[in-house]
């Protein structure tokens, strides 16, 4: 360290390439407002944290001392975010033919039952784990199975990756199979116990994960709640409103409730930092609600078209009149990707099929900054200001023959050739496109 206590520049380390960031959100504010281009940037980075992003012109002198990562030709953009994912259902990915709850019946309730075993949970999660870093995913909400030592197999694999991820064990007591539900007390105590051992453990953190409400009892979801109150910085992560025939369940198991969302509302679990997957069946009441509370939504496209369920309503979640934050969720396995470039794709489609448009800025801001935000963790994830976490994806735009002729220069000039570029690897590009993802400034995933 130098007297004036200036870094040294073995703290240091910097990439260059291009640079493409949300400052805000193009939902509400002018887009070019929102989008910050660099096409020759240099990244600066200190023990993994973001020091500075600007043009390499102007940084080189200043950091001149500092080694260099040379991506030149090559974008960067913040690392992708998945509002909503479950780690157990790796393998019933891709399961033929039914709607949401048949699908859980047949396919996904055995498969959960596998995860009783950790050694078996601890495999599945390396293999989820290697899937999101391959697909420029740096952060997810995600769910385990109900079995406590399923969420501790996730969490010591993330911990060991230093990766910034959210999970719980899912809390389920009612309509589903013996082998995989647990009780209101043990759910509770389990989940405490898992919240005192691994949320704010590194970088990981802990949602307090009602599988929906159907298999909750009245009295498994006040203790969820409960929960929340004794651990007000925790998450809650459910599912909300997907599919017409649950919320009809919904409505019969809890006649005492206003709406799908009433019923959790009635056990304090709508909040800031809730965090609901789907809502495709909300009414304008229930987003008016989650805007009043400040609770956010995954929109999870392949997964609603995927098991049937329908359109999810993002122009009314953006309404200035009840605006609602929203992440993107790729649902694997009811999604049927782990890449959120393809989730964005399928987002664009569902947009477009209510005569709307999602643009590829917007698009890409529900991926990064959004997702941050949708998480509360702005102050840490989303883009490159400076002292956040230094989580980011290379592009390589012309990584298929196709892209390679799509997009001939490899770093375009203007943002308005960006808008296109950006366009064509939403509806193009997939794992293929990442060519590399780092966390903490450190080299997590790089393709072969
Ligand atoms: N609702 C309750 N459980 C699930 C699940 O595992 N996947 C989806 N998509 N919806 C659910
Ligand atoms: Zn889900």
């Amino acid at each position: 360290m130098s007297i004036d206590s200036t870094p040294t520049a073995s703290s240091l380390k910097a990439f260059r390439a291009a640079f493409l960031d949300l400052t805000d959100d193009p939902f509400f504010v002018p887009e070019l407002d929102c989008v910050r281009y660099i096409p020759d940037g240099l990244l600066v980075i200190e023990n993994g944290i973001v020091k500075e992003l600007g043009p390499y012109n102007s940084l080189r002198e200043k950091y001149a001392q500092v080694p260099v990562i040379d991506y030149s030709g090559k974008l960067i953009t913040p690392g992708f975010i998945d509002a909503h994912i479950h780690f157990p259902q790796v393998e019933v990915i891709a399961a033929y033919g039914e709607q949401l709850l048949e699908w859980l019946y047949k396919y996904t309730f055995p498969t959960e039952g596998k995860f009783k075993d950790k050694e078996y949970a601890r495999q599945v999660a390396k293999f989820f784990l290697n899937e999101l870093l391959k697909n420029g995913t740096t952060t997810a909400l995600v769910f385990a199975a109900v079995f406590p030592q399923s969420a501790e197999a996730f969490f010591e694999e993330a911990y060991d990756r230093n990766l910034r991820m959210i999970a719980g064990k899912v809390m389920m007591d009612r309509n589903a199979p013996d082998f995989l539900v647990d009780t209101a007390a043990s759910s509770y105590q389990d989940s405490k116990a898992l919240i005192q051992k691994w949320h704010n453990k590194g970088r990981l953190l802990y949602a307090v994960t009602p599988r929906f409400a159907v298999t909750s009892t009245d009295e498994q979801l006040r203790l969820a709640g409960k929960l929340l109150e004794e651990f007000p910085d925790v998450y809650l992560h459910t599912h909300l409103s997907e599919n017409p025939d649950e919320v009809t369940l919904v409505a019969k198991l809890f006649p005492q409730a206003k709406s799908y969302l009433d019923v959790y509302d009635q056990a304090g679990l709508v909040r800031p930092r809730s965090v609901f997957a789907h809502g495709v069946q909300l009414t304008d009441e229930e987003f008016q609600r989650l805007s009043q509370a400040k609770a956010a939504i995954s929109f999870c496209p392949t997964s609603n078209l995927f098991l049937g369920s329908g359109l999810f309503k993002l122009g009314k979640a953006k309404s200035p009149d009840h605006p609602v934050e929203v992440g993107l969720g790729t649902d694997v396995g009811g999604g049927t990707s782990f890449s959120l470039l393809t989730t964005a794709h399928e987002a664009y489609k569902v947009v477009h099929l209510q005569q709307q448009c999602l643009s590829p800025f917007k698009a890409l801001y529900l991926a990064t900054l959004g997702g941050a935000r949708a998480l509360y963790l702005e102050d840490k994830l989303g883009n490159f200001a400076p002292s956040k976490e230094a989580d980011f994806v290379v592009l390589d735009t012309r990584a298929t023959p196709l892209l390679g002729f799509r997009n001939p220069i490899p770093t375009v000039a203007s943002v308005t050739a960006l808008a296109d570029e950006v366009f064509s690897l939403i509806i193009l590009g997939d794992d293929r496109t990442i060519q590399a993802t780092y966390v903490m400034g450190e080299v997590a995933y790089e393709k072969g």
